[in-house]
Parts: C-alpha cells; sequence; structure tokens
C-alpha cells in the first residue's frame, strides 16, 4: 500500500467508524425496575406491562427488565439501592415509606380508613397523593405513580374473628410503625420482617400470622402455612412506583415523555387488574383446601374495627394531624361514629 492508498484506507475507516458511533449511542438505556412479589400478582403484571410500553414507545430506546420476587434486592436493600442508584425504579408498598423518613405515607396504613378502592383513589389522585410524592423529593426520589393492589386480610393457625383472638399471636408485618400500633391494639405481637422471608417464617413457627391482600398470601403459598384466613379487608395495601430524581431528570426529554405515557397506562391496567387478581386468588385459595376461609359477621367486623380505630389518634404525632385530617374529609371518615 502506497502512501495515498494508506491515507485513503485510514480517511475510510475514520468514516466507518463515525458511522458506527451513533450505532453504539443506540445501545438501549437500561432500566432495572425491582420487586419484592410473585410475576403473577396485580404488581408483577403492570411492571411487566411497562416495561413492555416502555420498550414500545420509545422505539426500543428503553429496555427496562423487571426482577421480580426480591431477585435482586429484598425490601429494605431495595430502597438503598434506589437512592445510590443501582436500581432506577421501584414499586414498594406505601407501608415501607416511614424508614425512608417520610412518615406520612403511613397515613395508608390506619385500620379502617378507606372503605373501598373509590375512596383511596380520591386521595391518591388528589392533593394528599401530590403533597406525598413531594415529600420524597428531598429524599432524592420522584414518585411516578400509584398503583393499587388491594385490602387486606388477616391470616394465622386459629380462627381470628374476634379482638381477643389477637392476644399474643406474633403477627409479621411490613415496616409500618402503624401497622405495629394496629397489632398492638389487639394485644398481638407485630414483628417487622422482609416479604421475602414470611412464607418460611410462617411456616416454622418464628410468626403465628399476618396481614396480606390475596393474591400475595396465594402467590407466596402462604395459605399453605396457615390453617385460617379472615376476610376482614381492614387495611389497605398498595404501591407507589418510584424512581431515582438525579436518573429520571437527567433523561432526555422526549424518552422521559415517552416514559410518563407508559406510566400512565400501566397504571390504568394495574388498578384495572387488581381487584380480579385478588378476586381469582381468593378462589384459588378456597380451592386449594388448605386453610379455612371465614368471612366475620358486621359485629364481628366491627369489635375489631372499634378496638383498632383508636390507632389513629395514636398516630397523629407519628402521621401528623393535617395529614390524617385531610384522608378524611376525602372518605367523609368519621372515626367518633363508629
Ligand atoms: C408485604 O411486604 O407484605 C408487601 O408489601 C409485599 C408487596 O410488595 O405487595
Amino acid at each position: 500500500m502506497n502512501k495515498r492508498q494508506f491515507a485513503t484506507a485510514v480517511a475510510a475507516a475514520l468514516v466507518l467508524s463515525a458511522m458506527a458511533a451513533p450505532a453504539a449511542a443506540q445501545q438501549p438505556l437500561v432500566i432495572k425496575f425491582s420487586h419484592v412479589v410473585a410475576q403473577d400478582t396485580p404488581k408483577g403484571k403492570a411492571s411487566e406491562f411497562f416495561a413492555k410500553r416502555a420498550g414500545e414507545l420509545t422505539k426500543g430506546r428503553v429496555k427496562v427488565e423487571v426482577y421480580a420476587n426480591s431477585t435482586l434486592y429484598k425490601d429494605k436493600e431495595e430502597m438503598e439501592a434506589l437512592q445510590i442508584g443501582a436500581v432506577q425504579m421501584l414499586a414498594p408498598s406505601l407501608a415501607k415509606f416511614g424508614p425512608l423518613g417520610v412518615r406520612e405515607f403511613e397515613v395508608f396504613d390506619l385500620p379502617f380508613i378507606f372503605d373501598n378502592t373509590e375512596e383511596l383513589h380520591k386521595v391518591t389522585t388528589g392533593a394528599v397523593g401530590k403533597m406525598l410524592f413531594s415529600k420524597l423529593e428531598t429524599k432524592g426520589i420522584t414518585g411516578l405513580a400509584y398503583w393499587d393492589n388491594g385490602f387486606k386480610s388477616f391470616s394465622a393457625n386459629k380462627p381470628l374473628k374476634t379482638p381477643d383472638d389477637f392476644k399474643g399471636q406474633k403477627m409479621r408485618i411490613q415496616s409500618s410503625k402503624v401497622l405495629e400500633a394496629q397489632m398492638r391494639a389487639v394485644g398481638a405481637l407485630p414483628q417487622v420482617m422482609a416479604f421475602s422471608e414470611v412464607y418460611q417464617a410462617l411456616q416454622t413457627g418464628v410468626v403465628d400470622g399476618t396481614e396480606n391482600p390475596h393474591s400475595n398470601l396465594y402467590t407466596q403459598k402462604m395459605h399453605e402455612v396457615q390453617k385460617h384466613v379472615t376476610l376482614t379487608e381492614h387495611g389497605y395495601l398498595g404501591y407507589a412506583v418510584i424512581t431515582n430524581k438525579k436518573f429520571w431528570d437527567g433523561l432526555p426529554a422526549d424518552i422521559r415523555g415517552a416514559l410518563e405515557q407508559a406510566m400512565k397506562e400501566s397504571t390504568v391496567y394495574a388498578n384495572k387488574i387488581a381487584r380480579e387478581e385478588n378476586d381469582a386468588a381468593l378462589a384459588a385459595v378456597k380451592a386449594s383446601g388448605k386453610t379455612q376461609v371465614y368471612t366475620p359477621t358486621s359485629a364481628e367486623r366491627l369489635a375489631i374495627k372499634k378496638a383498632m380505630v383508636k390507632v389513629h389518634k395514636e398516630m397523629e404525632s407519628r402521621i401528623g394531624k393535617e395529614t390524617i385530617e385531610a384522608v378524611y374529609k376525602e372518605t367523609a371518615f368519621d372515626p367518633t361514629k363508629l
């Protein structure tokens, strides 16, 4: 090769590498989305839906990798991982924001504060929902959406029908001081534990019982190690989909816009399937014949309600009276009228 040929070859190589550069730049941006429940649950399905729509709406420029069932991180670890940027998205239960220092979220855990999902949605889509997300910003977290799961049932190895039945029962709870107070209000012994450890703890008797929506109970096979389930619907369990603020703010505007659209669609989907998923899970629990499912009478439910609602007042100093009252206003809840 003479000098001239060499110069031409070098120029051609430079052109080729310049052409290759945009291709390399088009490597999809990977978003790791970690969560702790089974894939076959409202949250599991909604996160997969989001991953699909995010890929479609960004035309492949974003790839969302969903890690279900605590395969990447457990409850506490995932919050830390999000803050340091090791994962980009999570959807923790609303009951898990206290340890982060945003105690107002525990308003959602107050027993019997919501009668149905419509009341709950008034709160999440209204001023309280917005206020709670603004509190996250100071922790380096951006709240993207609220996703439903559903109302919780109690389970144990004995029937839980009256407040007295709870006495001395070791009950696993999520990391919420309100849930702790709720259990203590009926003489139970609350134990905070990561979701991934609950099945084994129930199986080995480390705890006697727990509370969860039926989709979680069923997909974690908790019903196989709990002799009794009581359909109390005493409290709500749902999610805040969150992301690392720095990561989110640093996204190109068009990508962020597409992801916001994907999140909007996923929220509609999540809230649409949540009820069906929980109903199907309850039917499967009943069909398994492994646990007795009991529907409390209205008098039994009222007695449990009366025993637990006193927690609302007790938790005022933790959650904030204004936040509790703002929720009461949306849901027309009056603790003096039971
Ligand atoms: C639990 O820990 O019981 C739930 O928060 C799990 C979940 O994410 O639904």
